[in-house]
């Protein structure tokens, strides 16, 4: 009982200042490391399952791909999470470039910093959204259901592009 009333009073004491404290994840990190990985292990499953329509044939996938999935859909939704609920996001690291950077017309850190900082609800929203389709895409794992494991991840490059649009090429016709 003790322990659980120093765990409490801890939280709470912690509660005020937690957002400023809390660490800014690191998009390009997680981008780069979890959720683009992670996104192409569900798309190569998926695709290599597809039927003559499209659709994912439940038939050709085995236990473990669906496993592997599962896996998967979990990490790029904890990574999702995490943007979708920080106060502030840091583009990169110091001193970390983002792809393309440097190019004529494409956006660097500092760029993709600026807008994230004017629009940090926007950008919560957005990963919402990608956690949103994890969320799906588990549901349909978990029923064997290959025509919404297709459709959910049919979209899922939409879900990415929309974010990518306003943070990352807005200049972008
Ligand atoms: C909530 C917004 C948001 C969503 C959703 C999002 N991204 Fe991103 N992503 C960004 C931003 C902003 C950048 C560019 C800045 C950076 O790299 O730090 C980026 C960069 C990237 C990069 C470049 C990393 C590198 O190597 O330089 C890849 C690849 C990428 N995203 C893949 C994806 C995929 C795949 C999805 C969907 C499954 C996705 N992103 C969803 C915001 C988002």
């Amino acid at each position: 009982l003790k322990r659980l009333a120093f765990a409490l009073g801890f939280a709470l004491a912690g509660t005020s200042t937690f957002s400023a404290e809390a660490p800014s994840p690191n998009l390009h990190n997680l981008m780069k490391n979890v959720i683009a990985v992670q996104a192409q292990v569900i798309w190569d499953i998926g695709n290599r399952a597809q039927d003559d329509h499209g659709d994912v044939d439940p038939k050709k996938l085995t236990a473990a791909d669906w496993a592997k999935m599962s896996a998967a859909a979990d990490k790029v939704k904890q990574a999702a999470q995490s943007l979708a609920s920080a106060a502030h996001v840091a583009a990169a690291a110091a001193g970390q470039k983002l792809q393309d950077e440097g190019n004529p017309g494409a956006f660097g850190a500092a760029d993709v910093q600026k807008v994230l900082d004017a629009q940090p609800k926007v950008l919560n929203a957005m990963a919402q959204a990608l956690v949103n389709s994890m969320d799906q895409i588990q549901g349909a794992i978990a029923r064997r259901d290959g025509r919404k494991v297709g459709s959910v991840s049919g979209d899922l490059d939409e879900v990415c592009e929309a974010c990518h649009k306003v943070f990352w090429y807005p200049n972008q016709k």
